[in-house]
């Protein structure tokens, strides 16, 4: 599968307070699933269940990793964002992003997913963005990822460019 390298310098998206946040943060309180409205919170705990994250791959029909390697690669990454779905008292894994990084200069995203049911809504932009500010509050300015074909230009439109022809990198620095 090819995947393109795509890089993010700076944002003027968002706003670059600090956020150590752990506790779930609600983002949407109606958002639309199966007739209903319901809850989406935001959570950068990295104590999540694998089980759930596995489900919520599968649902976009991501190859099985193996579940020892999944923890130590969330326990060691720089940051997990999770978007929890909260309807009468049960919570539901829905959205997924991290990013790895030397906590100084760079950092690379990787497992952008969001739940099948729940595409569409903007919940994709809201994993990215919340990626980009934490990192961006930690004054780091070179921001990558891989992105298979069909998702260049969901990044694109977040302000990643891809490196021409796959083989040079490109990069935007702050002015
Ligand atoms: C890619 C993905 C995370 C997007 O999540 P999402 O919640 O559907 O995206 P959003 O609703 O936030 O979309 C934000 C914008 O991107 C656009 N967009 C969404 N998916 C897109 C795609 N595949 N290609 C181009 N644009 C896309 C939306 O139309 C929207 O545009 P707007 O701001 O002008 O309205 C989701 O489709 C997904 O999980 N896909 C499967 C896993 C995957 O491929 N992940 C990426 C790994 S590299």
């Amino acid at each position: 599968m090819t995947l393109w390298t795509l890089f993010f310098k700076n944002s003027n998206i968002l706003s670059e307070e600090n956020s150590t946040q752990k506790k779930d943060i609600l983002l949407i309180k109606d958002i639309k699933y199966k007739n209903k409205l319901v809850e989406v919170y935001l959570s950068t705990n990295k104590n999540i269940n694998l089980s759930d994250l596995e489900k919520l791959c599968d649902s976009v029909g991501w190859l099985r990793r193996p579940i020892k390697k999944v923890k130590t690669a969330i326990q060691n990454s720089f940051l997990i964002v999770s978007l929890i779905q909260k309807i009468d008292g049960k919570a539901c894994l829905i959205g997924f992003a991290r990013a790895t990084s030397d906590y100084a200069f760079n950092a690379t995203i990787w497992d952008v997913v969001v739940h099948p049911d729940f595409q569409g809504q903007g919940l994709g932009k809201i994993l990215v963005h919340e990626i980009i500010k934490e990192l961006r509050s930690y004054e780091i300015n070179t921001i990558t990822l891989f992105a298979d074909p069909e998702v260049v230009v969901f990044y694109n439109n977040l302000g990643f460019v891809s490196d021409p022809n796959g083989i040079k990198g490109m990069f935007w620095y702050p002015k």
